[in-house]
């Protein structure tokens, strides 16, 4: 299920430069590229011609135009075509759907769906990565499977403790029940897991120093269907927060998430880790970033492994559910919701 009408993370925006970019969102085949002046566009990348992809050499960009590698149709950053060959008349309808398109928090939104429906369509926020007061890494990693998986395994952390043990998985994890809050009006589940004496994990002592036991909280929002955020408080054992809300104890660490369908059944999987200490060490950096995208590729095997398993299953096959499940649970009924909620205009 691919719901509409929303807005989704098409890239982030340092992949985005002046030259012809194609990825494939929501089955839709997009080109993009930054014109002269630095906006970035979003249009079909299939040439209204004879379909050919546009991201496909030898089409060319020229200054803010774009010129089929086929037969020379061009295009201007609207996605209009200004010339074709071999007559002075340019068809009306000679247009390349484009997509609304937003740049923000470091991502490319691209807005899927019926484009009248994009303005009053919130995008949700991630200000940590594009905030100089915050030290990021991020990186996205291919899934061979479907959203939904990705949904379900981020919405239930339990699973760090057994597929992610040694990395950011300790007992406690699993061990320590969980709340789970729908807030419609802000069409955000909240899944909150605070571990008030609990093991380190490698993740967190190698980048915070703390060695000994820590209090580790786990606050998720997700905000259907792309945005994920977990707000994570690293701090040693009996810290809490002052009155002020000032938390000079603790270490901070927003992982974000974008979960973006490639296909129905293929997801692009972006990944941030930010953190409010060690801001300038490199180090630092470098072992987020690598430990991060190591537990990334652990859930990626296990996902997409789930994906064959889905694939090839028989019909009826009954899912049984236990208390970790809440949150993955209110995150399918409001992607449902949202579903039910879209034109279902598709491209
Ligand atoms: S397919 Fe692009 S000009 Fe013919
Ligand atoms: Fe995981």
């Amino acid at each position: 299920m691919i719901v509409q009408d929303q807005w989704y993370v098409a890239a982030y925006g340092r992949e985005i430069r002046h030259e012809l970019f194609s990825r494939t969102v929501c089955g839709e085949s997009i080109l993009f590229w930054r014109t002269e002046a630095g906006e970035v566009t979003a249009m079909s990348d299939r040439c209204v011609h004879r379909r050919f992809p546009l991201s496909q050499a030898p089409t060319r960009l020229v200054g803010d135009q774009v010129v089929c590698g086929y037969h020379g149709f061009t295009y201007g950053a609207d996605g209009s075509c200004v010339a074709v060959p071999g007559q002075t008349r340019v068809p009306r309808t000679a247009r390349l759907r484009s997509y609304p398109v937003v740049e923000q928090d470091s991502f490319v939104w691209v807005f899927i769906g019926d484009p009248d429906r994009a303005a009053t369509t919130r995008i949700p926020r991630a200000p940590w990565l594009a905030d100089p007061e915050w030290t990021t890494v991020s990186g996205m990693e291919p899934l061979a499977a479907r959203a939904g998986l990705l949904v379900d395994n981020l919405l239930d952390l339990s699973h760090e403790t057994y597929l992610h043990g040694g990395y950011i998985g300790t007992p406690e994890v699993a061990g320590t029940p969980i709340t789970t809050e729908v807030d419609d009006e802000a069409g955000v589940v909240r899944v909150t897991r605070h571990m008030d004496d609990a093991e380190c994990p490698p993740f967190y002592s190698r980048s915070t120093g703390l060695t000994g036991r820590i209090a580790r909280w786990q606050d998720i929002e997700y905000t259907p269907p792309c945005l994920y955020l977990l707000h994570s408080r690293i701090a040693p054992v009996g810290s809490v927060p002052r009155p002020d809300g000032s938390d000079p104890d603790a270490f901070h660490v927003e992982v974000v998430y974008a979960i973006t369908p490639e296909t129905e059944n293929s997801t692009h999987d972006f990944w941030a880790v930010a953190r409010d200490f060690a801001r300038d060490d490199q180090e630092v950096s470098d072992f987020l970033a690598e430990q991060n995208r190591t537990v990334v590729l652990q859930d990626v095997e296990a996902l997409d492994v789930l994906e064959r398993v889905i694939a090839t299953e028989p019909a009826g096959y009954q899912e049984l559910s236990i208390n970790i499940d809440t949150g993955g649970l209110a995150a399918r009924r409001m992607l449902e919701r949202l579903a039910g909620a879209a034109t279902g205009v598709r491209a």
